[in-house]
């Protein structure tokens, strides 16, 4: 159990990666803090944890909202007393080329993406403070490190919380306190399903040297990773995890 005796917060932990990310660090044997703004999706990963003999809490938080981040880090504190862990893996994407895009969508993927990540680290760096230390991981995208057709006001909040962690590996090394990104490639997930339903499969596969989509599990071993005292010398760093995308 390579988590024992840590606290982590996962935001997005309702569906798809955040909820695999939840059931993973929590059978490694950290307790979890599984945080959605959809309550029932995010009550039933904590519900799963709890049933698999893991130690879960659900907790409703939307990313954009400041009031929320105090009062979801406040009651990880109160409840497990401490934070270790924060996987800022909520996300959103809509899928629109520049010009067909309105400035509605730009704010809205901004805010959720990119804002919702870094409210997250604020909120969270006094209370890995109080801890000792921590470890951050933000979920970024292969799609910050290259670009493609698609949906560019996506790939720019992913190519900013890219950024954000190394920002913040830099400012906080001095509090013990790490922060990584994960750039997963093409996953399949409820925020992808339509779209490769749609035709997409087989494009997306074409263009992965490892020839098929990535499922949720094989993202999660990654963050299991970078919350651990095993990454315990990685800050700052891009952990790619996309069946050779990038690397073309
Ligand atoms: P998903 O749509 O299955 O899950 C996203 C979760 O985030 C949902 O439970 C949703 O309710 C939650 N969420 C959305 N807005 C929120 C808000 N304002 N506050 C709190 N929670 C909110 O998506 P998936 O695919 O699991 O994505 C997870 C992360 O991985 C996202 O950041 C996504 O951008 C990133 N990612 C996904 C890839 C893919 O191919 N599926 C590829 C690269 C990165």
């Amino acid at each position: 159990m390579r988590l024992q005796g840590k606290v982590a917060l996962v935001t997005g932990g309702g569906s798809g990666i955040g909820a695999e990310i939840s059931r993973s660090l929590a059978r490694e044997g950290a307790k979890v803090a599984v945080a959605d703004v959809a309550d029932q999706n995010g009550e039933r990963t904590a519900n799963e944890i709890k049933q698999a003999g893991g130690d879960a809490l659900f907790l409703h938080l939307d990313v954009t909202q400041e009031e929320q981040w105090k009062k979801a880090i406040a009651a990880v504190e109160q409840h497990y007393g401490k934070l270790n862990v924060l996987v800022n893996n909520a996300g959103i994407s809509v899928r629109k080329l520049v010009e067909n895009a309105e400035l509605e969508d730009w704010h809205r993927i901004m805010e959720v993406n990119a804002t919702g990540t870094w409210l997250g680290i604020k909120h969270a760096i006094p209370a890995m403070r109080r801890a000792g230390g921590g470890s951050i991981i933000n979920m970024s995208s292969a799609h910050a490190i290259v670009g493609d057709v698609g949906h560019p006001a996506y790939f720019a909040s992913k190519a900013g919380v890219r950024l954000l962690a190394k920002a913040t590996a830099i400012q906080h090394a001095k509090d013990n306190i790490r922060c990584n990104s994960i750039h997963p490639g093409f996953v399949e997930t409820p925020m992808t399903a339509a779209f490769h339903a749609s035709g997409a499969r087989q494009h997306r596969e074409a263009k992965t040297p490892l020839g098929r989509l990535a499922t949720p599990e094989d993202i999660a071993p990654g963050a299991v990773f970078l919350a651990s005292d095993e990454s315990r010398y990685m800050t700052g760093a891009e952990l790619v995890i996309d069946g050779g995308v990038t690397a073309q």
